[in-house]
């Protein structure tokens, strides 16, 4: 009897894990729209560019923000056709022949450039790295290929001739990762000729900048045929939309004093989020499940613990960053690992070194010392030998150069605190703001 009991929390167990793992997902893009949160006036500016005759739309903003998100969903938010919408992603190696040849594909057609299969030139990654869901392009592409002698290239013309009558859209995601300049510039005019044919599939590019210009380049001739959307970090109460839409899916009810550590400690960023409450309940106890009616709430049990696991399981490449720039050859020394630490608990983003030092003492709980004390170790932090973990960015002002660092280092700094202090250190950035002002 009591075997079977457990076997069934076990089962529960199980589907509960399954579903923890489609409502927190720190390393996929959203792909269906009931996870996807917040973002309202950026998806309200999408559907009206769109839809206005003879514009496309740039969305960039810093890495992890939430762009390729957005644009996987942007099918369902402009309803068009999955069938007509065409996402493909870009690698270095990618130059507009065999990004178009991709587009082509997924829409069954198979360019066969100069008499060449087009098939051996395809580089890019068609639907990205993160298939699955419901909206991975490569589900997409038709079996029966229509085959069509494209030339020495494929024209804008030819594109339109495809596409334009159809009201799809073609998304071009991680753009920037495009090297080929001459790419930059038919990119360019292939949108000033969509938009100049009022073409009714439109053109989505999205990738990695911070301004438009840095994304696709100069071109005038694109001001009046592209809408730019920026897409910035989360608001507290959109990073807590994430956490309501996991809650509503897994039964499970974070208390609002941890649901706002939550959401402080991801500063923006909705990977964060994603990640230490994926990791909470995964540290959901059995008890759960034995009785099906029992209410499922998170304790500091589960959050210290999921951030343990959080820390443990954080990306690789920051992970490894942290670790290089901390690391000392000679004996033990927490300089480092103190001056990380002492600019992630700043609010402002830009630090003054007095700040710095400031911080320091109070997080060591040792004497103020000079700014000249450190001066060694900051030249060393904005080195290539640290990799570069701090940028220097005006004479006595310090900044993280990967914004996904300042996040990563307060995790581990409220790790600590309540590893060793029980929680009793205040750090200023775990204070609720009030919403408009994330930071
Ligand atoms: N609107 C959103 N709602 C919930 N989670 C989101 C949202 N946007 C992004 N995410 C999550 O944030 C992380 C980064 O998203 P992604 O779209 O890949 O960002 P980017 O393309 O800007 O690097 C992923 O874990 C994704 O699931
Ligand atoms: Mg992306």
């Amino acid at each position: 009897m009591a075997d079977r009991l457990d076997n069934g929390a076990r089962q529960a167990q199980l589907d509960f894990l399954a579903r923890c793992n489609q409502a927190f997902t720190p390393f996929a893009p959203i792909d269906l729209p009931e996870f996807f949160a917040g973002r309202i006036g950026h998806v309200d500016r999408l559907i009206s560019e769109i839809e206005a005759p003879g514009r496309h739309v740039a969305i960039f903003g810093e890495r992890g923000v939430g762009k390729t998100s957005l644009a996987k969903l942007a099918y369902f938010f402009l309803r068009k056709d999955e069938d007509d919408t065409h996402f493909i992603s870009c690698t270095r190696a990618s130059t507009f022949d065999t990004l178009m040849t991709d587009v082509l594909a997924s829409a069954g057609v198979e360019a066969v450039l100069d008499g060449l299969e087009a098939e051996g030139q395809r580089q890019a990654t068609l639907g990205g790295p993160n298939l699955g869901g419901t909206f991975g392009a490569s589900r997409r592409i038709k079996k029966t290929y229509r085959r069509l002698s494209a030339g020495p290239q494929i024209t804008p013309r030819l594109l339109l001739q495809q596409f334009g009558g159809k009201d799809g859209l073609i998304v071009i995601d991680e753009y920037d990762r495009v090297e080929d300049e001459e790419t930059h510039t038919r990119i360019a005019e292939l949108i000033k000729a969509f938009s100049d044919a009022a073409a009714k599939t439109k053109i989505i590019v999205v990738g990695v900048a911070d301004t438009l210009a840095q994304l696709i380049g100069e071109h005038a001739s694109l001001s009046r045929s592209l809408a730019q959307i920026k897409l910035d970090r989360m608001s507290d109460d959109e990073l807590r939309d994430i956490i309501k839409r996991g809650c509503a899916h897994l039964d499970v009810d974070f208390p609002d004093a941890i649901a706002t550590r939550i959401t402080r400690l991801a500063d923006g960023f909705p990977y964060f989020v994603h990640l230490l409450c994926r990791h909470a309940c995964h540290r959901a106890p059995i008890t759960w499940f034995r009785s099906p009616t029992k209410r499922r709430l998170i304790t500091e049990f589960e959050y210290q613990s999921g951030l343990r696991d959080a820390i443990d399981n954080v990306e690789h490449s920051l992970e490894e960053h942290y670790e290089n720039s901390v690391i000392t050859t000679r004996r033990r020394s927490d300089v480092f690992s103190l001056l990380l630490g002492a600019l992630a608990l700043s609010n402002e983003r830009d630090v003054q070194v007095q700040d710095l030092v400031a911080n320091m003492s109070w997080l060591g709980g040792t004497p103020l010392k000079k700014p000249s004390a450190y001066s060694f170790h900051l030249g060393q932090l904005i080195g290539e030998r640290r990799g570069k973990v701090f940028t220097k960015v005006r004479d006595g002002y310090y900044k993280f150069t990967n914004p996904l660092m300042r996040p990563y280092v307060r995790f581990r700094l409220e790790l600590e605190n309540w590893r060793t202090r029980d929680g009793q250190m205040q750090f200023p950035f775990m204070q609720p703001t009030p919403s408009s002002s994330v930071r």
